[in-house]
């Protein structure tokens, strides 16, 4: 593929649920139920964005406001803001640059990228397109493990060869949720969409089940990863492993005395468990199982400046979105994804002032009142 094609931003679009009510008259239905669906009754869903909602900003008046910025730190780096692009699966359903427009469009705007196992181009790529941009963010690539122990060697080798500086392995989803709205839309990934960075993953084979087994506990989950997976994985690597769907205190505590790279706050965008805890109600429990040994990041409903300011409030270190610059991408390709991580970034700039906040590190501790 070549450059990213250069598309137009459809008028009157000023936020991201703009994009997001656009991108409903762009994608086909079957896309649109895979990209903007949750699991089963999709509660977790909007309770994401209800635990953001519920919490209120007090904000402070008459502070010192001038020479304000965003500027946060995160594993050693100078971010220019704490905005990430989440890993999302298939983004040439999306668009037909797909991540390759993604990439590109977060590079161009500052934002960290973590780059889905199940990207629909190669991981090369993507990392080769923005690799070399003095001004991007993090690169990052999200883990999959898959059934083939030499398999997964082979991808992690891959993505540190390409360049990419931490994987983040997702934990919260050893199987699919209850899709039901895929379902009842009848789901398909288009001709030429695959998750291409799998190719080479030799097939897994079912094991025979004797009567009355269940095909996920006695066949699926055996090799679904545990504790020592993510031992294993640091024993392979000197990359940072982030660990991504965390939501319990307890875990958050095994992951530090593993001394792994970080943590993200995650119920997957309500895509995994339904009627799991909002992740604006996990993240304070994180934060004060790990203190700052960890650096603790959160996604799941972030949609304004002012969310992204009440996850630093309750001491995120930055933040990943996921389906709005999927839907900007649908919009209008790399335009559409810069254009939603701008939005963010303005709107962020706009609540900091008017909390008062001339930084993220200047965040009064009476901002939020729930
Ligand atoms: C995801 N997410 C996800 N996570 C992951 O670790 N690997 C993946 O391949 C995917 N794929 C994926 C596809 C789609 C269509 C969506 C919407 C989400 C989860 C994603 O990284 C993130 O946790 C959520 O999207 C965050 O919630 P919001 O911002 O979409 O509300
Ligand atoms: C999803 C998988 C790919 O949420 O993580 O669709």
């Amino acid at each position: 593929m070549n450059a990213p094609r250069i598309d137009t931003l459809p008028p009157g679009v000023v936020s991201l649920g703009d994009h997001e009510a656009h991108a409903r008259s762009v994608l086909d239905a079957s896309a649109w139920a895979y990209f903007a669906g949750g699991a089963a009754d999709e509660l977790s869903l909007t309770d994401n964005r209800e635990a953001w909602n519920v919490l209120h900003l007090r904000p402070r008046v008459l502070r010192p406001l001038a020479g304000g910025h965003t500027r946060v730190s995160l594993l050693g780096r100078e971010l220019a803001h704490p905005i990430l692009l989440a890993p999302v699966a298939y983004q040439r359903m999306a668009h037909p640059d797909g991540e390759l427009a993604t990439a590109c469009a977060a590079a161009a705007q500052q934002a960290g990228l973590v780059l889905s196992t199940q990207a629909s181009l190669p991981l090369e790529q993507i990392a080769d397109a923005v690799r070399d941009d003095p001004e991007r963010g993090p690169l990052w690539f999200q883990l999959y493990l898959q059934h083939d122990k030499g398999f997964n060697l082979e991808l992690l080798r891959r993505a540190e060869a390409a360049g990419y500086e931490a994987l983040v392995l997702t934990v919260d989803a050893p199987c699919h949720g209850a899709r039901d709205r895929e379902r009842r839309a009848g789901f398909r990934l288009p001709p030429g969409v695959r998750a291409v960075n799998l190719d080479s993953l030799p097939p897994r084979l079912a094991r025979p089940l004797a009567p009355g087994a269940s095909g996920l506990f006695d066949d699926l989950l055996l090799d679904a990863p545990g504790w020592d997976d993510v031992a294993w994985l640091q024993a392979q690597t000197h990359l940072p492993i982030i660990l991504k769907g965390i939501l319990d205190p307890e875990d958050a505590r095994e992951a530090a005395r593993l001394q792994v790279g970080g943590l993200i706050v995650s119920n997957h965008g309500g895509r995994t468990l339904d009627t799991s805890l909002p992740t604006a109600t996990a993240l304070p429990s994180i934060v004060h199982a790990v203190g700052d040994s960890l650096p603790v990041l959160v996604d799941g409903g972030i949609r304004r400046g002012t969310d992204v300011l009440k996850a630093m409030a309750l001491g995120a270190s930055a933040v990943l979105v996921g389906r709005p610059y999927i839907f900007g991408l649908a919009n209008a390709g790399a335009l559409g994804v810069a254009h939603v991580i701008r939005l963010l970034r303005d709107e962020l700039e706009i609540a900091m002032a008017l909390c008062g906040c001339r930084t993220l590190q200047d965040i009064p501790p009476t901002l939020l009142v729930a």
